[in-house]
């Protein structure tokens, strides 16, 4: 029985557990992929540190720092492309599918910007690009989407799907740790990108967002199309109005259709705390997915780490070497485009806060403005002044949906207001409805 000679590009984080899940496990990956799978070869940039990692962990396969030569050898039936970015990873990609081998690729970069392209190439020479391990580390969120619920219409999607992001918003909520303290813990257990700003400006969220929606809707995504924030901008008193109204503010990729066409947006929003998804911590991610047959299905496990994300590439590799289902990892040949709202056209309630003069007429003032536009109020608080500033006091107000555009004019009015002292924090709310 021949084996099944596989090379990894990157010796990283994920490359470590691939390695180390297909040798541990291996007796069982016989078993359901019918023949042994196993690494053929590796290539780092440092040979010697790699190969010291090697002697620790008990496994022994060629190391190199030559990606072109590992790509082109014919010996090699699997390349798993693990370096992420953009280059090399992009051209041993594609040399991988030219040379008619199949791709597994953990690169949502990569799938997000250049995937029409990839796949179209893997298409015409009949091999498989997989990239499970690209979108939510661990959870099977590509398989689910593509087999488990492939006979639905979607509706809608929406996703804690960046680990560190989460971790640092989970650990700043309930330990109340900082920012850059918790970032630089994640970046040591391996979850962070090589340019963390990735995570926390919502980037390698959008680029998951983009394939998960995708393959939902059957479009091409333009990810310049995709409205992005991040977490940085988060405040802890929000944190913490948030959870006296009852909401969780956690980082969102949401996905929907509408009749003008889709809402692609990744931004911190608050959730209610009853909700499933309010309750994810740490570096876990949970994608809901809403079908028109199915209802809501919620998928949840590790977003991130070495193992979690191993556990996606071999299962990759498995689904290959058995011939599974869509070996090129697109569905369709020429998927249609379907248009892509602007922020002025997504619609949804919204949080605003604000710091106003504490004197009489001022919630009238700002409660007029609201009626004035017809947006709906669904709570006004005003909190106590500060100790530093008594002749203030922070006004939160939670609207029901209003479409954005309107939401712009209220922020602007209110800050015209003479005794509206600051600029308005506003976050949206994801109802999850
Ligand atoms: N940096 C990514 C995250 C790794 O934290 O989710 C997994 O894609």
């Amino acid at each position: 029985m021949n084996a099944v000679n596989i090379g990894l590009l990157g010796l990283g984080t994920v490359g470590k557990g691939t390695a180390t899940i297909l040798e541990r496990n291996a007796a069982e990956i016989l078993r359901r992929a019918g023949v042994p799978v196993r690494v053929a070869g590796a290539v780092v940039r440092d040979v010697a540190a790699a190969q010291a990692w090697q002697a620790d962990a008990g496994l022994s396969f060629p190391i190199t720092s030559d990606g072109d030569a590992l790509v082109a050898d014919p010996d090699i039936d699997i390349i798993c492309e693990l370096v992420g970015g953009e280059e090399p990873a992009l051209r041993w990609t594609q040399a991988a599918l030219d040379a008619g081998k199949h791709v597994v690729t953990a690169n949502k970069a990569l799938i997000a910007t250049h995937g029409d392209a990839l796949f179209a190439k893997a298409r015409s020479k009949g091999v498989g690009l997989r990239f499970e391990a690209g979108v939510a580390g661990g959870i099977p969120v590509i398989k689910a989407l593509r087999e488990g619920l492939s006979a639905n219409r979607i509706n809608w999607l929406a996703g804690i799907i960046n680990g560190t992001g989460n971790f640092i918003l989970s650990e700043m909520a309930s330990h109340g740790r900082e920012f850059a303290d918790v970032l630089a813990e994640a970046q040591a257990l391996g979850y962070a990108e090589a340019d963390p700003t990735f995570d926390v400006e919502g980037i390698d969220a959008a680029h998951k967002l983009a394939i998960l929606a995708s393959i939902a809707f059957d479009t091409t995504v333009d990810f310049d199309a995709l409205h992005i924030e991040g977490i940085s901008s988060i405040q802890p008193e929000d944190v913490a109005y948030a959870a006296e109204l009852g909401y969780r503010i956690k980082h969102l990729g949401v996905a929907r259709r509408r009749d003008a066409g889709l809402e692609l947006r990744v931004h911190p929003a608050l959730i209610p705390e009853k909700r499933l998804l309010a309750n994810v911590d740490g570096v876990m991610n949970a994608v809901v997915i809403h079908g028109d047959a199915v209802g809501p299905t919620l998928h949840y496990g590790p977003g991130a780490g070495a193992e979690p994300t191993g556990s996606a590439v071999v299962a990759d590799i498995i689904d290959l070497v058995r011939g599974g289902a869509h070996p090129a990892g697109a569905g369709i040949d020429e998927p249609k485009a379907l248009p892509v709202l602007t922020s002025a056209e997504f619609r949804c309630p919204f949080y605003l806060r604000l710091e106003a003069s504490d004197r009489p007429g001022v919630m009238a003032s700002v409660a007029g403005i609201f009626g004035d536009l017809e947006i709906s109020l669904e709570a006004i608080l005003q909190k106590e002044p500060s100790a530093l500033d008594e002749s203030s006091v922070p006004i939160i107000l939670l609207t029901r949906d209003v479409d954005e555009a309107c939401m712009r004019q209220a922020t602007t009015r209110l800050e015209a207001l003479d005794d509206v002292l600051s600029p308005v924090v506003t976050l949206r709310v994801e109802t999850l409805d």
